[in-house]
């Protein structure tokens, strides 16, 4: 069986922004989670929650850096949190959890994009272990806290997905490392995730959504070298954007994660990938020529119910957390 990725209308599209999605929708009272909520798409995110009347809680990697990107931000508590290190991501949940606070969005956010091969914990693939292991461990750990009708997990992946779906006989790369099929596998592993959490879920009313939030120029090319930024035609030489059709501002980048969060038109809904503020279509079949660039919608391997339960079996062994076990 395979999720149902169904068109249902919506209010907003590709350059709807995060502050257009929440025009109608006072947040007074409700709790956010923003993983990495301090730079990029993040930050919008957490600006337009804020606005709306949300208190937003954002774990950062580098709290000094966030409490200067949030210093105008009302409504925000920074605290400690490094998704590469299951130590740190326990202590961060014991904290929140001990705030005695439940959770309405839970917004998977951070992330690292096609880095050099790079090993954490154990001897993990970084960007599996930072993408998708640190929020699996996460999600899990402050489980009781999100655990109430009406919350949302949302697991914020990428168009991505496409380059690789999960290698099972070598998910850390272990045997040849390809930084862009690496990126590619994390960000099926975020779609997938959320597939099984909605499964599991959904019977304590929590739903969970995976996301692609647009192309937009942010830091998180910070790992890609120059003479490749330059060669993909995302900055000149200088160092300056180059306007490219198709990419977003970073208030619009952020629209579609504050729409899976908090939208009434998914209400009862989950388990989905969404796309420009929309439920996005299934991905056409593709040949291996086809560029990237031009892939659109979800790739089956990525919304595969029997995939998705398997990745949560293996991540909950290496992480020793399952919150449903
Ligand atoms: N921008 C795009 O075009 C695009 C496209 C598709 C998908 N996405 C996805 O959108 C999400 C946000 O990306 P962005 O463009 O906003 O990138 P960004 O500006 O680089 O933000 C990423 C955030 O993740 C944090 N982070 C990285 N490693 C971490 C760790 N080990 N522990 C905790 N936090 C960590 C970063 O903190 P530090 O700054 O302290 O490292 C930063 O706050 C990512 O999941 C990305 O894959 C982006």
């Amino acid at each position: 069986m395979i999720t149902a990725q169904n068109e249902i209308g919506s209010d907003f599209d590709a350059h709807s922004t995060a502050d257009d999605v929440l025009t109608d929708l006072d947040l007074t009272g409700k709790l956010a989670v923003v993983t990495g909520g301090y730079s990029g798409l993040g930050l919008e995110t957490t600006r337009a929650l804020t606005k709306a009347g949300a208190r937003v809680v954002v774990p950062a990697r580098r709290p000094a850096v966030a409490q200067e990107a949030l210093s105008d931000v009302e409504g925000v508590e920074v605290d400690e949190l490094d998704l590469a290190d299951l130590d740190s991501v326990r202590s961060f949940a014991g904290r929140f959890l001990a705030s005695d606070r439940p959770i309405d969005f839970m917004i998977d956010n951070a992330g690292i994009m096609a880095c050099p091969e790079t090993r954490v914990g154990p001897g993990w693939e970084a960007q599996f272990a930072t993408n998708h292991l640190g929020h699996f461990a996460l999600v899990n750990r402050l489980w009781p806290a999100i655990a109430s009708e009406g919350a949302r997990v949302v697991s914020v992946s990428s168009r991505g997905h496409h380059f690789s779906g999960i290698r099972w006989d070598d998910l850390h790369w272990q045997h040849g490392y390809d930084k862009w099929q690496a990126y590619g596998q994390a960000k099926t592993a975020n779609v997938l995730f959320a597939v099984h959490l909605d499964r599991l879920g959904r019977e304590q009313g929590v739903r969970a959504f995976a996301l692609h939030p647009g192309g937009i120029l942010t830091p998180l090319l910070r790992h890609i070298p120059k003479e490749e930024v330059v060669a993909n035609g995302w900055y000149d030489e200088d160092g300056n954007p180059i306007p490219q059709d198709g990419f977003k501002t970073p208030e619009e980048g952020a629209a579609t994660q504050v729409w899976a969060a908090t939208s009434p038109q998914l209400a009862g809904l989950g388990g989905i990938y969404l796309e420009d503020c929309r439920i996005a279509d299934p991905a056409p079949a593709y040949d291996e020529a086809t560029d990237i660039t031009d892939r659109v919608g979800v790739n089956k391997w990525a919304i595969d119910p029997e995939q998705a339960a398997h990745l949560w079996t293996i991540s909950s062994e290496l992480t020793g957390v399952d919150a449903f076990a």
